[in-house]
């Protein structure tokens, strides 16, 4: 008999993922943020027309979405519950305060090594967090609006959860962080005048293949061993230096996957016939930009002085090692393009976190800062699931129907099409 696909639909066993543990997680976290909240005396002097907005946007569009409009939600959905849960696992581990807004303890040793990156680096990630489960909530709530099927990944949360101090034990999950590769050539890709929509490649910067940017365990990591934070370092202690190396891994891994969701959002966007959607890709679009520019700039802390020290900070477990790309010594030239290579230090420096002018339709036309790519052949819906799972993202996801589900949402955004006049 042929096995019946889980459905992206909502079941009645396994609906309650969005309106059970997400929606009401998110309900809190609305509940929490009221605009009334808090606001006490001043409120009263305000106009009454400024306390209460109106519940409704007057240019909502009423009509019922198109079959590729609602593709390119359903793989924005997708995508969302898939960040949703790895971002939830970085902060039960590393964030400053849970879904209730109560202070985290998370596992202390990571929260330390996190701060070495910033200060706050766990109030960044709790935020994160809040805004990958609110992307999921809208877009699997305003599917449902239009009449359309939301999404639901629930049936595939089965990978086991860190077994460190500070994991949620028991819920299982969809992502893995405990052995990922993580793709470091965005670096190179925001410094570099080349686009890689003009057929432009880039190397690794790192190297970093089937590590932990989670702790994975008190017996590899102790959580009360604190990373010494800036004042003290270089880090001598090796446990404390395993922690430092998770912790780093960690940095560059948010910035792989904000990249991704830069790049993804303009290229649906391009692809959509209603305005409302065109509005709500390019509203959540811009979120995931403004998400890769706090973590490129908190990623390049990890590879620069202080931290890395004069020769670079090492995982004594794994040997992977973090430089001071600062340095000319650590430099390496040897895959980028001779243009790349001309353009010198420019292609390291770890605090040009603001992409570089690069070259944009032709070279006729003067280069400029924008995100890239923005083609669907170069960051594409299937191209991200499929950078997805050579992240090692996936990594234990036994069900094929899993990597059918997620691709099959993926093929049909890439298909979707924009279908002016309609
Ligand atoms: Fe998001
Ligand atoms: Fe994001």
């Amino acid at each position: 008999m042929k096995e019946k696909l889980p459905s992206v639909h909502p079941s009645s066993e396994t609906k309650p993922i969005v309106q059970g543990a997400l929606a009401s997680t998110w309900g809190r976290v609305v509940r929490r943020r009221a605009f009334l909240h808090g606001l006490g005396a001043a409120a009263a002097a305000l106009p009454t027309a400024a306390l209460f907005a109106a519940e409704q946007d007057p240019d909502r569009d009423n009509r019922p979405l198109t079959r590729g409009d609602a593709a390119l939600l359903r793989l924005a959905a997708a995508i969302e519950l898939i960040e949703a849960d790895l971002w939830q696992q970085y902060n039960e581990l590393g964030g400053a305060v849970d879904h209730n807004d109560n202070p985290n303890p998370g596992n202390p040793s990571y929260v330390a090594a996190l701060s070495n990156l910033d200060s706050d680096m766990p109030q960044y990630i709790s935020d994160n967090t809040d805004d990958e489960i609110s992307h999921a909530a809208f877009l699997n709530a305003y599917l449902e609006s239009k009449g359309e099927e939301p999404v639901n990944l629930k049936a595939f949360q089965t990978l086991p959860p860190s077994k460190a101090t500070g994991a949620n034990q028991n819920l299982g999950r969809i992502t893995n962080l405990q052995a990922l590769n993580v793709d470091t050539s965005w670096y190179f890709r925001y410094r570099s005048t080349n686009n890689p929509d003009l057929g432009a490649q880039f190397p690794q910067l790192l190297n970093i293949k089937n590590q932990p940017a989670i702790p994975i365990s008190d017996n590899d990591t102790d959580p009360n061993a604190l990373v010494p934070l800036l004042q003290s370092l270089p880090i001598t202690d090796p446990k404390a230096r395993r922690m430092q190396a998770i912790a780093n891994t960690a940095g560059l891994h948010f910035a792989f996957i904000e990249q991704g969701g830069s790049s993804l959002y303009p290229i649906l966007a391009l692809k959509a016939t209603s305005l409302e959607v065109l509005r709500i890709l390019l509203s959540i679009g811009g979120v995931e930009i403004d998400h890769f520019s706090l973590w490129h700039d908190k990623g390049g802390n990890a590879i620069a002085q202080p931290l890395a020290g004069p020769n670079g900070l090492t995982d004594p477990e794994t040997g992977l090692t973090f430089p001071d790309f600062n340095n000319p010594v650590n430099q390496h030239n040897a895959n980028l393009s001779t243009s790349d290579q001309a353009a010198g230090s420019q292609m390291f420096q770890t605090n040009l976190i603001l992409p570089e002018p690069v070259t944009f339709l032709s070279k006729d036309l003067p280069p400029v800062s924008i995100i890239r790519p923005t083609l669907a052949r170069n960051g594409g819906a299937v191209t991200t699931i499929q950078a997805f799972i050579a992240d090692n993202l996936f990594l234990g996801q036994k069900d094929p129907r899993f990597f059918q589900t997620v691709l099959g949402l993926a093929a049909a955004a890439d298909e979707a099409q924009r279908a002016l006049g309609s």
